[in-house]
């Protein structure tokens, strides 16, 4: 009998892939999963990273029975996929900045990504963009505080505008930008806020559409909505769950990382 697809961030980043998710796959039963006892991920050891991600995540399969993970996190797939798919032994579909569909779109070949402190300086970002943007001009802003604005965003509270332009201050050095990377999952839920913060028009971009359809590709059979989707949590927290309630979750059921 096939599982749900298990989705995994630090914190409520995911649910911007699990909107995607949810248009592209609508009769697909989702559980939600996050780390959010150790958010925010970007600012930690990447070797620290890489044992509590496979942890959090061995954890979360065993506990949902999950037929696929979508590792809905820039800052978790460009460190540790590999070390997933070795450890998982159910497919895994990882979630990385959208530098390939920004180079073909940016008519100055000027981008920027912004991301977590992480993933701006990740070797595996150094080669997405050596690969695909090599004839573009790239910016890498890390926006760390981008991602406790978003928390607070999806469970109702208000957010700082403040502390948004002064996140995007960093990019309009150059009136060339035209294309921004949201390279960080929680960024896409400040889609409004972000849009209304920009200097001059800029195309905002994100992988939360190609994620749910490369998952629709590898999952195959998974298990069928019925009711509420499942979510769980490695911290009890009364504003995650408000989050997770907006996008239809249950509560959070505790999950204990070995
Ligand atoms: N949502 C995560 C990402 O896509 C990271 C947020 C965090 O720093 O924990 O990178």
């Amino acid at each position: 009998m096939p599982g749900p697809i298990l989705i995994f961030d630090s914190g409520v980043g995911g649910l911007s892939v699990v909107a995607e998710l949810r248009r592209q796959l609508p009769g697909a039963a989702l559980v939600y999963a996050c780390d959010n006892a150790m958010l925010p991920y970007g600012l930690r050891p990447d070797a620290w990273l890489v044992a509590r991600i496979l942890a959090v995540c061995e954890a979360a399969v065993t506990a949902s029975g999950c037929a696929a993970l979508v590792v809905a996190c820039n800052t978790a797939s460009t460190l540790a996929l590999d070390a997933l798919r070795a450890r998982l032994c159910v497919p895994v579909v990882g979630t990385v900045p959208a530098i390939k569909p920004a180079a073909r779109l940016s008519r100055n070949r000027h981008l920027a990504l912004l991301a977590t402190s992480a993933t701006v300086a990740r070797p595996y970002t150094e080669r997405l963009i050596r690969e695909f943007a090599s004839d573009c001009r790239v910016e890498r802003v890390a926006a760390d505080g981008l991602v406790v604005q978003a928390e607070r965003q999806v469970s109702g509270d208000a957010v700082d505008e403040d502390a948004i332009r002064a996140a995007l201050a960093p990019l309009w050095r150059s009136p060339t930008l035209d294309t921004l990377v949201l390279g960080c999952t929680h960024f896409p839920l400040l889609h409004r806020e972000i849009a209304a913060a920009v200097s001059w028009p800029v195309t905002l971009i994100d992988s939360s559409a190609a994620i749910a359809r490369r998952t629709g590709q590898v999952v195959g059979d998974v298990a069928a909505h019925r009711g509420v989707d499942a979510s769980l949590a490695t911290a009890p927290d009364a504003r995650l769950a408000r989050a997770l309630a907006r996008f239809e979750f249950a509560e959070p059921r505790l999950l204990t990382v070995g």
